[in-house]
């Protein structure tokens, strides 16, 4: 991808049907190479702004330029093209569960095969090395036959994982990867996703949950809420106060709908 920066995003904002409004005034940059995590409560606008970022959704108004082309202006075969750059993992990790591994992992190349070379690749996979490759290279490379369905969580997030490598995007957009994983698990595909990153130059941008993990190992990190970007700085910059007003107000989901009067207990790892 040439231009730097690859994400410019001015006064982005984007407005649902009945006028839910999911991002206010947005501004980001985002340099190649670069590794942000984004943090903040349910319902801030994190997963709209990734929809956003991997072209799925327009804004309702504002810029977004990537890699130096207006994804206003793109329609049809470019837009798809643009799509394919963006690789997108997602919290359900939208795996087919009854496939076998090696036919999710080669769902990743879907984009850039003809329907009928994607139907061929059902019933005699091409690709085989390259899917295996990408198996190895998430630590699961023996599970290329397994049916997806017979694989724990966290072999299913790495399946998700390597069915990105498949792709081969520019960038990798991760949507809450880890919040099905264990704190240990979530840990390892945390630095799983930075080494890729690390090894290939691909832009890492990661949505959590866990502010311990967010802060420990990005260099940047986002703070949104309600829409708007409350923070965007160094991890080093990220002080108790500033977390404390990103979670303040926030009923966690399993408060069952009761309102709770102190703000979400974080620990904080700066
Ligand atoms: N398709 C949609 N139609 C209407 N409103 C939507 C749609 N998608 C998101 N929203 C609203 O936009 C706001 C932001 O939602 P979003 O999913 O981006 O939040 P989030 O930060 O990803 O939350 P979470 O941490 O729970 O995943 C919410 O108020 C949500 O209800
Ligand atoms: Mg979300």
């Amino acid at each position: 991808m040439t231009g730097s920066p690859q994400y410019h995003l001015e006064r982005v904002r984007k407005v649902f049907g009945r006028g839910q409004v999911a991002l206010e005034g947005f501004d980001l940059q985002v340099a190649e190479g670069e590794r942000v995590a984004l943090i903040g409560p349910s319902g801030a606008g994190k997963t709209t702004l990734f929809r956003m970022l991997n072209c799925t959704i327009r804004p309702t108004a504002g810029r977004l330029s990537i890699g130096g082309q207006e994804v206003a202006e793109l329609y049809g075969r470019r837009l798809r093209e643009m799509r394919r750059r963006i690789g997108t993992i997602y919290q359900q990790h939208n795996l087919v569960p009854r496939l076998r591994v090696v036919h999710n992992v080669l769902s990743g190349r879907l984009g850039s095969w003809s329907l009928l070379g994607s139907l061929a690749s059902l019933a005699r996979p091409a690709g085989l090395e390259t899917a295996h490759r990408a198996l190895t290279d998430v630590g699961i490379g023996e599970k290329l036959f397994s049916r997806t369905d017979e694989l724990s969580g966290g072999q299913q997030q790495r399946v998700a994982i390597a069915r990105v490598l498949m792709q081969d995007p520019d960038v990798i957009l991760a949507d809450e990867p880890v919040s099905s994983v264990d704190p240990s698990l979530a840990e390892t595909i945390i630095k799983l996703l930075l080494a890729i990153s690390d090894h290939t130059g691909k832009t890492l941008l990661v949505n959590l949950h866990s502010t311990d993990l967010a802060l420990s190992y990005f260099p940047r990190v986002i703070g949104m809420k309600a829409g708007v970007k409350l923070f965007d700085t160094a991890a080093a910059q990220v002080t108790p106060e500033l977390l404390q007003e990103l979670y303040s107000g926030h009923v966690p989901e399993n408060g069952a709908g009761e309102p709770s009067r102190e703000p979400e207990p974080r620990r904080i790892a700066v």
